[in-house]
């Protein structure tokens, strides 16, 4: 589906004052969103087009509120939670009077916010009531609202929850966060795509399943402010399925226990050993790579494997059952998820191909070859954006000058998949 008309400035607009993007596969949810505010303000698109340009707000909170997904619920991806416990009760042992910010970016209804509440009490037990502060903000307006009426009904308190009677009273068919917690959570606005008003000095910032639905530019600036938020030994956590932001910021990334984190480089935190779990099973958005990066280093730096290599070779490189092997041998093996990939490309297993070449750009952000691989399997997949931004990845990763067959035509392949010139 193509949009025309307002649609198209609309579209331009949500990206550059909110960060979001919307490729075809998603233009019916933004058409949709369009046309839910132009029924609630009575409104053409082009008038809603004038109003978002003369910077109305309400025409611009409900659009906002409009395109964005508010998907969450209590204690969503535990194993989060673990490593979150872990950081706090670490650097509550080393200064027993510290007093701690978490933040919940991007926090819909507020879910994960009182989430962190909870947990914070879980490891410092009454001391949380003074030593923590919780903050969440959303771009949603109206989200924020019901955050922080702070009323949930049982679908927020999915995958078998009950509400534990210390933190949330009934009321009615539904349950109320109790006062004690309501003391320690404060809900703002905050835009994450210029997010100068961001807070500081946080011990935990969780941001996820928020960066997914961004454009590059977005991520970019959400990475920054994410960054300069941290505490110099604080933690980030994002979402499964967010993009990798390791190519934006110098903050280090490692896999602990099968989760994604992220730490300033001279962290004063000491993280306990990596362990060399797979990362989570949902493959990575696309994310853009710049050649002139301020620093250096990406979440592959910080995870042991090995070498993107040539992906030319003519070894038994190709041999699927040999790749399973490797990969389950070793989970963090860039090189071989950027052959399984390529192999499974070679059999027509299209989404395979895809899955495994996403995997790889998530383990080396700035791996070209696994970069390449996935703008074939993106190309292959007909996902024309995906395979359009890894394409200009690969080619401002591969060394210009370097003239070697594979090397050229990983080129050649990029180039016309960057403009789109290659037929499937
Ligand atoms: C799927 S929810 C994630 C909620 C929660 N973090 C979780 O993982 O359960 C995504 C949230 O990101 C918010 N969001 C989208 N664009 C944003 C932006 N530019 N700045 C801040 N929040 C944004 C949306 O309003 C939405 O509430």
């Amino acid at each position: 589906m193509t949009l025309s008309g307002p649609y198209v400035a609309l579209r331009a607009l949500a990206r550059r004052r909110f960060g979001l993007s919307f490729p075809p596969v998603r233009a019916a949810n933004f058409e949709r969103g369009v046309a839910e505010v132009c029924r609630s303000l009575a409104l053409t698109p082009a008038e809603l087009l004038a109003r978002m340009l003369a910077h109305d707000p309400v025409a611009e909170a409900q659009l906002a509120s409009a395109l964005t997904v508010g998907e969450t619920y209590f204690f969503r991806d535990p194993p989060h939670f673990d490593r979150v416990r872990e950081h706090l009760a670490r650097l509550a042992a080393a200064d027993p009077h510290r007093q701690f910010v978490l933040w919940s970016a991007g926090c819909a209804t507020g879910e994960e916010a009182w989430t962190l509440a909870i947990m914070a009490h879980e490891v410092l037990g009454p001391s949380a009531a003074w030593r923590v502060r919780v903050l969440g903000t959303d771009l949603d307006a109206r989200a924020l609202d019901h955050a922080a009426r702070g009323v949930y009904r049982a679908w927020s308190f999915r995958q078998g929850q009950r509400p534990d009677p210390r933190w949330f009273t009934r009321d009615g068919s539904a349950w109320r966060v109790s006062s004690g917690l309501r003391r320690m959570v404060r809900f703002r606005p905050l835009n994450l795509r210029h997010a100068d008003d961001a807070p500081r000095h946080v011990d935990v910032a969780l941001c996820r399943n928020v960066l997914l639905y961004f454009d590059a530019d977005g991520i970019a600036a959400a990475a920054r402010a994410l960054d300069r938020a941290l505490a110099p030994d604080g933690l980030l956590i994002t979402g499964p399925s967010d993009p990798s932001i390791a190519a934006h910021v110098a903050l280090r990334a490692s896999i602990e226990q099968g989760v994604l984190l992220y730490r300033p480089p001279r962290s004063t935190a000491a993280p306990p050993p990596i362990e060399r779990t797979a990362p989570s099973t949902a493959p990575a958005a696309p994310h853009a790579v710049t050649a002139d990066r301020t620093h250096d280093r990406t979440a592959a730096d910080d995870v042991p494997r090995e070498t993107d290599a040539p992906i030319d070779d003519t070894d038994d490189s190709d041999d699927l059952d040999a790749l399973d092997r490797a990969i389950a041998r070793d989970p963090l093996d860039l090189d071989a998820w950027t052959r399984r990939a390529l192999a499974r490309l070679d059999r027509c297993d299209t989404q395979g191909a895809l899955d495994d070449a996403l995997r790889a750009t998530l383990l080396g952000g700035r791996a070209p070859w696994a970069h390449t691989v996935a703008a074939m399997a993106a190309h292959a997949a007909d996902d024309r954006d995906r395979a359009a931004l890894h394409a200009r990845n690969a080619l401002a990763l591969l060394t210009p000058d370097d003239d070697t067959p594979a090397h050229a035509a990983a080129r050649a392949v990029c180039l016309a998949i960057a403009r789109r010139r290659l037929s499937r």
